[in-house]
């Protein structure tokens, strides 16, 4: 486990959108790198960024061309390098993101595979032995190619999938998991990690993670033993990197390899209870909503179990957002907002902070863009300032990547900064009170004090501290009697009378 991973906080870039340096409209390398001291200054002490590699960017850059060159409109190689550097000289870490499922249709190794001579690719993707004969359960493309077969795609209709075989095998064109194309896939695998860590990118962000070997068994068992071998790798040659899973099976990632697994927001799962209940019938029961309709029993229900099985193992990640997920902004108040931060940053595991989630950018309802669709809205501009583009880019305003928020209340860092109430001096609070007290961080025990169904607040040690949460509109009490003395907190909070009680909306951690 790299010991550095026990007091991180990831930073999220999405480099379309983060700062455009040389005016063309669209965020680049070098503009991450001129935010480097804003980032780590907010808290965050290290970065994922989105897939910044050549691509036709018919899934925003998941459709990967060339995994080894940096895309042309975000700058070079070089470039990359220089930001590995510069992220070192402040501490920090670079998580680059992995596409291991699928390439672009127009990646060299598929251009091979497509062609009806055999060749060193034909058997680097999962094809059946003739465009008539289709994959069941599993989308596919026939007819499209020379070669005489069906291809099966991995997501988009630009992302064929990579061949890793197939466990459960029904068809005598599908290869078993230890065939050697399929051995060779991971090996090129494994190549790319080498050439980016061996660069100074400091681990990978996993796309899809779980999705490798088909008819896999309900244990995943097939693809958990590609990443336990892609470990074994790592700690013999990488040992202080890191890999994160988009898997949200810790039970399975982190015994995969994985040292840390995200906390997707999964219908109905713990973390959608917390922040985003709203596809339940009768209304949205977030426990973060204000309206007190909320059961952090539903939460501990689906953590405790996940927490319980992997804490010796890795950690689990608990996101504000991502690049796939609605803005929180959609539904949540600031003062929700803040409580909900809280209870993230100082929950166990490594969380991550999806750009602009600190100043409460707002869910913008846009068209498509680049395979977006519905996420398109949670991808426009940074809001940096009040200047033209809010400071995200000189360029003309109709040649922006997307859209910035025209709202006039737009937030920005600017405005945030001088706003003692802001929600980012509240993440900044946060993050600072964190990194000062390894109780808060990574590692320290979870233990949940006080919880019941349909109730508040809720009580939970971590280590040493007690962190008690009151997300309703009402004061609350728990019967948890305590000596000890509140370092932070939202609201406020009183531990006379044998109870601990918080006023409407409120946080604390006591020592
Ligand atoms: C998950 C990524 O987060 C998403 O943005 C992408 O479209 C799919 N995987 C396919 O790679």
């Amino acid at each position: 486990m790299p010991d550095w991973l026990k007091d991180t906080v990831f930073y999220e870039i999405y480099p379309q959108s983060f700062r455009d340096t040389n005016n063309d409209g669209i965020g680049d390398i070098n503009g991450i790198i001129q935010k480097l001291d804003y980032i780590h200054d907010l808290g965050c002490n290290a970065l994922w960024i989105n897939p910044c590699y050549d691509s036709p960017f018919k899934d925003a850059g998941y459709d990967v061309r060339d995994y080894k060159k940096v895309a042309p409109r975000y700058g070079s190689n070089t470039d990359l390098y220089r930001l590995f550097g510069e992220a070192h000289n402040r501490g920090m870490h670079v998580l680059l993101d992995l596409v291991p499922g699928h390439t672009s249709e127009e990646h060299p190794w598929f251009l091979e595979s497509q062609k009806a001579e055999k060749n060193e690719f034909s058997d680097r993707y999962v094809w059946t032995n003739a465009a008539f004969q289709g994959i069941g359960g599993h989308p596919y493309i026939s007819g499209e190619c020379p070669r005489d077969g069906s291809y099966m795609l991995n997501f988009f209709k630009c992302q064929p999938a990579l061949n890793y075989g197939f466990l459960n095998r029904t068809e005598d064109w599908q290869m078993a998991p230890d065939a050697p194309a399929c051995i060779a896939t991971r090996e090129a695998l494994k190549d790319i990690m080498r050439f980016w860590m061996d660069h100074g990118c400091d681990g990978f962000r996993v796309d899809m993670a779980d999705s490798l070997v088909k008819e896999d068994d309900e244990h995943k068992s097939a693809t958990c033993q590609i990443w336990h071998n892609i470990r074994q790798m790592m700690d013999q040659e990488y040992p202080d990197a890191a890999l994160v899973s988009e898997w949200s099976n810790p039970q399975q990632s982190l015994k995969a390899g994985f040292h840390m697994d995200f906390y997707l927001d999964h219908h109905g799962n713990g973390y959608n209870t917390l922040v985003r209940d709203g596809e339940t019938p009768g209304g949205d029961h977030s426990f973060f909503l204000k309206n007190g309709h909320g059961d952090i029993m539903r939460f501990l229900k689906d953590y405790l179990p996940k927490y319980n099985a992997t804490r010796k193992h890795g950690y689990i990640s608990f996101l504000t957002c991502n690049h796939d997920t609605p803005r929180e902004t959609r539904t949540l108040s600031t003062p929700e907002l803040k409580l909900a931060y809280a209870f993230f940053f100082t929950m166990p595991g490594v969380p991550f902070l999806y750009y602009g989630d600190e100043i409460g950018m707002r869910y913008l309802d846009l068209p498509s863009k680049e395979g977006g669709y519905a996420r398109t809205g949670t991808r426009t501009p940074m809001q940096w300032n009040h200047e033209r583009n809010l400071g995200f880019s000189e360029a003309n305003p109709d040649t922006l990547y997307l859209p910035v928020d025209s709202a006039s209340d737009a937030p920005t860092v600017e405005s945030s900064e001088k706003d003692p109430d802001s929600l980012l001096q509240a993440v900044k609070a946060l993050l600072k009170l964190r990194h000062c007290e390894e109780d808060l961080q990574a590692d320290a025990i979870f233990e949940v004090l006080y919880a019941e169904k349909e109730r508040f607040p809720f009580v939970f040690r971590r280590g040493s501290l007690i962190i008690a949460v009151n997300p309703s509109g009402q004061e609350q009490s728990a019967p948890v009697t305590t000596e000890k003395k509140p370092i932070f907190t939202i609201g406020s909070v009183n531990t006379e009378h044998g109870k601990l009680t918080l006023a409407p909306q409120s946080f604390s951690v006591l020592k």
